[in-house]
């Protein structure tokens, strides 16, 4: 049974906590897109632990965690995240391996970010500076550097050189920042590449393999449906596929071997970063659910801005991924709400709009079609039972299915792997 797990907000849905639990059920985990801006923050006991790149299914004993080739990497993220790991008492060897596809993040992508941010001023993206765009657009102008290119000592010095004869002179004439030296970048990675060759492997015949003996694979989805470069609020997206048919590209499977699509959602929204959000709540209402809810970025640290549930963006969502069912997370966090509101439409020049806009200009005019919902003064926190939510709370989240379209599989109730209601396991 093959499961894509995906966000179908703007990311930080709780995917790291369900991915967690579901992990349990499967043998391997795979990531397919996106890089180190991913931070999906998981409880281990009673701490948590924040992963970036490695998937978090790893976290189990056992698990086999797979990066593939749609993944970005940096590898002296990926090895300080293993070393962290290693500090926490776990152990990858042996059950982490990376696509020899995968492309490479180089230290002059972190500059062409910063710059490129800095010099968009006010019309910035607001990435998290990791370099995931530049290495996304030289992947797509075919002069990326992948991991397998490593371990052709003349190849990489070759496409190290002739990057950098292009590179130095954008960075110095029009970013005017400081150049990089191919010597020192060569060394560096030779480091890296010493350290991660015992992971390197062809990951697409290893994951077929695997699915050939029947094993249950988990492909873990970054980022959320409205951050994917194609089907996202572009250009304030990120840079990959973070859609379900990321997962087929990213990793070398093809579409016939999805089972299922498990959208993950928040009982509310939030983005970070810059962008349109029609269901924006910018005052007090917006506060509360930030400091209630810790929306605060699990890689950069910034505030979340927060809003309604938007069924627009979710009914979107549920269409582009062919979701077959959901997961609602932080439902605890609307405990005590007297009035919820659903967005069940976007207002724009009179008229009512219930698909997204593909215009960004008429997005940004859209304001919010709230459908107010009583809220409930009992504790959803750490519910186990669906039985026993408070039936306000079982009436919104019926509200929220029948506005999407789509059956809901799990409820989320605390940042513990426990805290969850499982109506229906996707791995049975
Ligand atoms: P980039 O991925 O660093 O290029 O950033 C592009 C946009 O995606 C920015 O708005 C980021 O804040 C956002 N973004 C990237 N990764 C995540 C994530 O894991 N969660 C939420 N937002 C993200």
């Amino acid at each position: 049974m093959n499961l894509v797990v995906v966000g179908t907000q703007w990311g930080d849905e709780g995917k790291g906590k369900l991915v967690d639990l579901l992990s349990e059920k499967a043998d391997i985990i795979v990531r397919y897109q996106g890089g180190h801006n991913a931070g999906h923050t998981v409880a281990l006991g009673e701490k948590t632990i924040v992963l970036h790149l490695v998937p978090t299914g790893v976290l189990h004993p056992g698990k086999i965690g797979v990066i593939g080739n749609g993944v970005v990497i940096d590898p002296e993220a990926l090895l300080s995240e293993i070393a962290t790991l290693s500090s926490h008492g776990i152990s990858v060897s042996g059950r982490l391996f990376i696509s020899e596809m995968a492309h490479l993040i180089m230290p002059y992508h972190r500059a062409i970010d910063k710059a490129s941010e800095h010099a968009k001023g006010s019309q910035k993206i607001g990435t998290t500076g990791r370099g995931i765009g530049p290495a996304y657009a030289d992947k797509i102008a075919r002069i990326g550097i992948r991991v397998i290119d490593l371990f052709d000592d003349a190849l990489f010095r070759q496409k190290l050189e002739s990057n950098l004869a292009e590179i130095n002179i954008f960075l110095r004439e029009v970013y005017q920042v400081e150049e990089f030296n191919s010597d020192a970048i060569y060394k560096e990675y030779v480091g890296y590449r010493d350290q991660i060759k015992p992971y390197v492997a062809d990951t697409s015949v290893m994951i077929h393999s695997a699915i050939g003996q029947n094993r249950d694979i988990l492909f873990e989805g970054a980022q959320g449906t409205h951050l994917d470069v194609d089907m996202g609020t572009y250009p304030f997206v990120t840079s990959s596929n973070a859609t379900a048919g990321g997962a087929c590209t990213g990793t070398g499977v093809g579409p016939t071997q999805i089972d299922e699509v498990l959208g993950v959602t928040k009982a509310y929204t939030t983005r970070v970063g810059q962008g349109p959000f029609p269901a924006e709540l910018t005052e007090a209402m917006g506060e509360s659910l930030r400091q209630k809810g810790g929306e605060f970025g699990a890689t950069t640290g910034r505030a979340r801005r927060c809003g309604w549930f938007d069924a627009v963006l979710v009914r979107y969502a549920v269409r582009v991924n062919g979701l077959t069912s959901l997961a609602v997370t932080k439902i605890d966090i609307l405990d005590g709400m007297p009035d919820l509101y659903i967005c069940d439409g976007y207002e724009y020049e009179g008229k009512i709009i219930k698909e997204m806009p593909s215009s960004l200009g008429v997005l940004q005019g859209c304001a919010p079609h709230l459908v107010r919902f009583p809220g409930w003064m009992e504790k959803t926190a750490s519910v186990r039972t669906y039985k026993e939510l408070p039936k306000n709370a079982k009436d919104y989240l019926d509200a929220i299915s029948s506005a999407v379209g789509c059956r809901i599989d799990l409820i989320s109730t605390g940042y513990r792997r426990a805290d969850t209601i499982v109506l229906r396991n996707p791995f049975g």
